[in-house]
């Protein structure tokens, strides 16, 4: 027999408890919240054969981008594979997308899941993984206009359309559109207030706009749907610590991230990313962060699988050049020189995540005039690297602030000017950075 989900797309499994898992674990998936892994899977176990259920959870383990998970994505993968009902076209296609993602290729992954798109633009599993990927790779039009090209497929009456509106939102503010974005954003959390990504999306395009009173504003307004028990939790409070430096309140950044950012025991990669971004931001105020650099690089060091995903070894390196940890800085410069050279290398290696990671390496070492010399030409391509353009910013702020301290006014003030051009706020950063414990200073106010 074959269940459907709550958008129709049928599901090979004889179990209709199956399929209403897979329904509440999509729904979790797609909100960031509580924890969707340990609601699939009692389901996997008593219907092993769960071909659907097998994907939701290896997608799940993908969606993390986090390179540990690839083996128990790849092991789910299997179990898919394994079962002996008959798969649908969907779940057929799905899988060999995820297949080539698990076994470390996402750029070929994402080829897969855009094509599988085409056919089935309900599938809001692969609509949502393929909105990751495009933010990992890079794709910045398309985290866009791939949701505008499934958006026909859809009613406003559909189970899930507020998430495909959040998505939309993200991807309007990644392409500069801030007042179509805020407005889509706050109808997707009008629609469902629990959708943490819309709710991100909107704190974006406040970030975007230098609004950061009206970011704080909006975070703490929602902060209770985000703040505890979400996927988006960590991040979330990042954007807001983020809001706070804008205006100069430090200690409110600080206190933050000793809050929520810190890594906890069971933090993933993305979340070293925000720590080590946060540190790195207040640090290059002249924020004395104490001996949090020395336990984030110890974090990296014990669970970063390097040279798989530029992004992530740009802010491990960050943490290990503030840390002091040349080691660490040696192991990411082996990983990286060895990335660079696989079959079909993203250019995120050799022309952005290299020399961005010899860049905060010379930022660190108080060798500023090589620190610009290295950042400039990497930015006007370091959307290679991923992520979002605030995530980014990181290197565009590192490399004003290395300008302004080798007396570069030039560049000092055409870095100014762009950031004004993007509605970023004009940042003034006054004090040397207190890189390591060694040489602490008094924390700012
Ligand atoms: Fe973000």
């Amino acid at each position: 027999m074959i269940f459907k989900d709550l958008r129709g797309e049928a599901l090979s499994t004889a179990h209709a408890s199956s399929a209403a898992a897979y329904n509440q674990t999509l729904d979790l998936l797609n909100s960031f919240r509580a924890d969707p892994v340990a609601a699939l899977a009692p389901a996997l176990e008593q219907d092993p054969d769960f071909i659907s259920g097998h994907l939701l959870m290896g997608a799940m383990m993908l969606a993390t981008y986090d390179p540990q998970m690839n083996a128990p994505a790849l092991a789910s993968l299997h179990q898919a594979a394994a079962s002996p009902l008959a798969p649908t076209a969907r779940e057929q296609s799905l899988h060999a997308a995820l297949r080539v993602w698990a076994e470390g290729d996402m750029k070929e992954g994402s080829r897969r899941l855009d094509r599988h798109l085409f056919d089935h633009p309900r599938d809001l599993l692969a609509l949502q993984l393929a909105h990751t990927a495009d933010l990992a790779l890079g794709q910045t039009t398309m985290l866009r206009d791939r949701i505008a090209r499934v958006l026909p497929a859809w009613n406003e009456s559909d189970a899930g359309y507020g998430y495909v509106l959040g998505m939309q939102a993200f991807g309007l503010e990644e392409c500069h559109a801030y007042e179509q974005a805020e407005e889509v954003g706050r109808r997707a959390v009008a629609l469902q207030p629990h959708d943490t990504w819309a709710i991100h999306a909107v704190a974006h395009v406040c970030e975007m706009q230098g609004r950061a009173a009206d970011g704080i504003q909006w975070m703490n307004a929602t902060r209770a749907t985000w703040e505890a028990n979400n996927g988006l939790a960590v991040h979330n409070h990042w954007h807001l610590a983020l809001m706070h430096l804008a205006r100069g309140e430090h200690a409110a950044a600080l206190a933050l991230y000793d809050q929520a950012v810190v890594p906890s025991p069971t933090a993933l990669a993305l979340d070293l990313a925000d720590a080590s971004a946060l540190l790195w931001r207040l640090a290059m105020r002249g924020v004395d962060v104490g001996p949090r650099w020395a336990s984030l690089a110890q974090r990296w060091r014990a669970q970063g699988l390097f040279g798989a995903v530029g992004f992530l070894d740009v802010h491990a390196g960050v943490s290990f050049a503030a840390a002091g940890d040349r080691e660490g800085l040696t192991q990411l410069a082996r990983a990286a020189a060895a990335a660079q050279e696989r079959p079909g290398a993203h250019a995120e290696w050799s022309a952005v995540a290299i020399p961005a990671l010899d860049g905060v390496a010379a930022m660190a070492a108080g060798e500023h005039a090589r620190c610009v010399d290295l950042l400039l030409p990497v930015l006007p391509v370091a959307q290679a690297l991923g992520g979002s353009h605030a995530q980014r910013d990181l290197l565009a702020l590192t490399a004003q602030e290395a300008a302004r301290r080798s007396g570069q006014h030039a560049v000092v003030q055409a870095l100014q000017a762009q950031r004004q051009v993007h509605h970023l706020p004009i940042t003034t950063l006054t004090s040397d950075m207190p890189w390591r414990t060694s040489e602490r200073r008094t924390t700012p106010a």
